[in-house]
């Protein structure tokens, strides 16, 4: 089924969306539609300033990445920029794979060309002439819609060896996952589509150095090159102007669990999460707000008494939680929290490559301690809460890859923050 994009206020064509305001007002099948609307004039205005100045604009419009992590886009762009090799490469993080997280996937069904466009305008400032779109297996739509933008673009000189006729050349390759969570890790995504085993590699060397194919790779998220379009049409300053110091523009936020009217809602950064959950309508009725997870299984839990938090990264990560790629995850007092964590933790299990010794063999003990501590609680579940926060530390401190290390942050939040097994 179609997601649900903003299905409360702001509706789609309000004047106050800036990722999603062509969503569900554009035709995703048709080029001269998008143009029609706005499309391409960011990348007009990226020849114009050169690859050197986009990069400015991206530095000084503060963009930071939305996949989950927040690093500057205009530094990794610019170290990508900077490297001697020849040969640069681009990659579109589209695995879209974390729990609760179904952003892209209205961006990339709803707005295909802006993808299109915005990769490559980025291909042209990173120095790279082949962009690969690493889409989540299970997006079918986005994938038809995809192929179709990407055969229009190329049919019409906007991708191919000479993109509008500007002597840049540049082409877009799809490659699709195979259902593995840890295969949206950036250097799994690398080994996947060089037809290795997809696991992730150590970093440093980070990818801006030695990437795809060892080559200096730029990896963005979807989100984020869809924002360089409105950076690149008003200007790093207009862009800048809205959310707050560290968290500039507006966030793409995933709405689920217990509200009224769940989906993908846009604010600027800075507003709160309870202004965020009375756009969704608050609990349903009869129901009672109990918690709320953000960022997804790799977040942290925030309690009835903090809904004032600012919805920015620095905010939530003051408060203990994360905002990730934007989860939003309300539970109300029907949901049986351990139930909940038991399933975070065999996820966990499940997805683990088992690559490394702590996250392989951790994520299994977390598990069963879990399983344990389910089933009596008290003082027998302390031994048992004492070995969860010693295997968690372990993860969190010699895993590869971001899965071992945050494996542990929602069963510690949960265990800190809400007194879960008390
Ligand atoms: P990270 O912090 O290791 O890296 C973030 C980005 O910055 C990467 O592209 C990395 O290459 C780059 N980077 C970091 N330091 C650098 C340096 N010194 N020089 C150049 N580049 C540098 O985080 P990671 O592991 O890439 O992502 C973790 C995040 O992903 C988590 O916050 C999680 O929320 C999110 N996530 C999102 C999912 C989704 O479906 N959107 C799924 C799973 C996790
Ligand atoms: Fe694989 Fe886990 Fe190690 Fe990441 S932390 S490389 S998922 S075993």
């Amino acid at each position: 089924p179609e997601p649900a994009a903003s299905q409360a206020v702001p509706q789609a064509g309000d004047p106050a969306l800036v990722l999603l305001r062509r969503i569900g007002v554009v035709d995703p099948s048709s080029l001269d539609d998008y143009r029609a609307h706005g499309g391409y004039s960011a990348l007009r205005r990226a020849f114009a300033l050169g690859p050197a100045g986009v990069i400015r604009e991206v530095l000084d419009a503060g963009l930071v990445g939305r996949g989950g992590a927040a690093f500057p886009t205009g530094r990794k762009w610019d170290a990508t920029a900077r490297q001697p090799e020849r040969t640069h490469y681009l990659v579109c993080n589209a695995d879209e794979s974390e729990p609760g997280t179904f952003k892209d996937r209205v961006l990339m069904e709803g707005d295909p060309y802006a993808l299109v466009e915005a990769m490559t305008i980025a291909g042209y400032a990173v120095g790279a002439h082949r962009g690969f779109l690493y889409l989540r297996g299970e997006y079918p739509r986005a994938l038809h819609r995809l192929e179709h933008a990407i055969g229009q673009a190329r049919a019409r000189g906007l991708l191919g060896p000479d993109v509008l006729g500007q002597g840049y050349a540049f082409d877009i390759e799809i490659r699709r996952g195979a259902g593995a969570y840890i295969c949206g890790e950036e250097t799994a995504i690398f080994n996947s589509i060089e037809g290795r085993r997809g696991e992730p590699r150590s970093k440093p060397p980070f990818p801006v150095e030695k990437g795809l194919f060892d080559k200096p790779t730029a990896v963005n998220n979807v989100e984020t090159l869809v924002n360089v379009l409105p950076i690149l049409e008003h200007g790093a300053a207009a862009y800048a102007a809205t959310g707050t110091g560290n968290s500039t523009g507006t966030k793409l936020f995933c709405v689920s669990g217990s509200v009224r009217a769940p989906g993908i809602y846009e604010l600027p950064f800075g507003a709160t999460l309870r202004e965020l959950l009375d756009l969704a309508g608050g609990a349903p009725q009869g129901r009672t707000l109990r918690a709320v997870l953000l960022g997804g299984a790799a977040g942290g839990f925030v309690r009835p008494d903090e809904l004032d938090i600012p919805l920015t990264f620095e905010g939530t990560r003051e408060a203990g939680a994360t905002l990730g790629s934007g989860v939003i995850l309300a539970l109300d007092e029907t949901v049986e929290l351990p139930r909940i964590l038991l399933r975070i933790a065999e996820f966990f299990r499940d997805e683990s490559c088992g690559q490394c010794v702590p996250c392989r063999v951790g994520t299994v003990r977390q598990e069963e301690a879990l399983h344990r501590i389910t089933d009596r609680t008290g003082d027998a579940a302390a031994a048992d809460i004492a070995l969860l926060r010693e295997v968690g530390r372990a993860m969190r401190d010699a895993s590869i890859c971001g899965l071992g290390q945050t494996a542990w942050n929602a069963v510690e939040s949960a265990i800190d923050r809400l007194g879960a097994y008390k």
